[in-house]
């Protein structure tokens, strides 16, 4: 199949662009390099010898993507395009919903005009809100609390309205938990720009010494040890999810959604030790207060997900993996790679 992946160059899609060539398809990508640099797909050509197509520009360029799709035929779009950061949506709500939402709507508009009606959506677990009980369900309520899980509610309300025309539209919604890890070959990762907002790209920050100390966000939550819990699941892990989703598309207008997670949830506290038995780095850090929006114990249930895609997790982080290195991506391969 020939797969149209936005997004592409950035964590989660080059790991999808690795998977799907693996799994012997053609891939292009359209990214405008806004999070993300070439080199991710670069590299992934230099493993696999196979050549990715690659478009800069911003998906919001209607006249641009109306020619790549006139140029090529795509069997199927993979839409990772957006910004992320929960933070910052709450400081700069129409930056989040300018980009995420035109690109989708441009996006679409196109695809419906030159007849390509596969689409698998990146959503997230933000769209639940904080959840009634855990692990969470497919079908629970959707509540979420900052402007960029707004968004992704907003998207799956707009593709549910879509697949509703009839036109044969074939849609499937992923609500990924919290990707973290690397590809095990140690040639593509995450490595954000700035000082990250995610916990396991900080950890590896302080780690090799980028960063004094990580702050812990709150220790006086209603779980276990205090700190927040979440459902961190290995990125590759994602990335094959995509590729089982591709081949288990719902039917004609219908539209389908799953969690992707690993259905147990880790503390903070509990990646700082994995971290430091995995690294055998000091991971100094401090008590800080809670960040705002933040949610006490989220993980998802996986049952739909294996049920209708038999697709599970293969990779389990918190055990002691191999030291791979000093380099900081080094230190994040070694913490991926279980
Ligand atoms: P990322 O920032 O690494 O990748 C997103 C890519 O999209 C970047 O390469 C960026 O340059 C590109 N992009 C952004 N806006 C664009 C536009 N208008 N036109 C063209 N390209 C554009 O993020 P990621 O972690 O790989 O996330 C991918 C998707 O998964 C996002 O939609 C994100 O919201 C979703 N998601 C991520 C997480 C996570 O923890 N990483 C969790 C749940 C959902
Ligand atoms: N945390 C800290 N210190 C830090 C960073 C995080 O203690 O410096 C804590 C948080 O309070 C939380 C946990 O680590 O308890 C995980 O936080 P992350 O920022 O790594 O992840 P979130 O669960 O907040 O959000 C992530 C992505 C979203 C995505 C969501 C889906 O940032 O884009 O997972 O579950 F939508």
């Amino acid at each position: 199949m020939h797969v149209l992946v936005t997004g592409g160059s950035g964590y989660i899609g080059s790991h999808t662009v690795l998977e799907l060539l693996k799994d012997g398809h053609q891939v292009s990508v359209v990214d405008n390099l806004s999070n993300s640099s070439e080199e991710s797909l670069r590299r992934i050509t230099k493993m696999t010898g196979k050549k990715i197509a690659f478009h800069n520009f911003d998906l919001v360029e209607g006249d641009q993507l109306d020619k790549l799709f006139s140029n090529n035929s795509f069997d199927v779009v993979m839409h990772f395009a957006g910004f992320k950061a929960v933070g910052e949506s709450v400081y700069k709500p129409i930056k989040y919903y300018q980009n995420n939402l035109d690109s989708t709507l441009s996006l679409c508009q196109v695809m419906s005009k030159h007849g390509v009606k596969k689409l698998i959506f990146s959503s997230s677990a933000v769209v639940y809100g904080p959840p009634d009980r855990v692990p969470i369900t497919e079908d629970m309520l959707l509540h979420p609390t900052n402007p960029y899980g707004h968004t992704k509610a907003m998207i799956e309300q707009i593709l549910s309205d879509i697949v509703q025309t009839n036109q044969g539209w074939e849609i499937t919604a992923l609500r990924y938990f919290n990707p973290i890890g690397a590809d095990e070959s140690d040639m593509i990762g995450e490595d954000p720009t700035g000082i990250p907002n995610n916990l396991v790209p900080y950890i590896s920050q302080v780690a090799v010494g980028k960063l004094d100390k990580l702050k812990v966000f709150g220790n006086d939550y209603d779980t276990p040890d205090g700190t927040g819990i979440r459902d961190y699941i290995h990125v590759t892990d994602v990335a094959k999810g995509h590729v089982a989703a591709m081949h288990k598309l719902p039917r004609p207008n219908h539209m389908a959604i799953y969690n992707l997670g690993t259905g147990k949830g880790n503390s903070v506290l509990e990646v700082i030790e994995a971290f430091k038995k995995a690294s055998g780095k000091d991971i100094p850090y401090v008590v800080a207060a809670r960040r705002p929006g933040d949610i006490a114990e989220y993980f998802a249930s996986v049952s739909k997900v294996k049920d209708k895609l038999n697709w599970q997790v293969e990779k389990i982080f918190f055990r002691p993996v191999k030291i791979l290195g000093v380099g900081s991506q080094k230190i994040l391969m070694g913490i991926a790679n279980s």
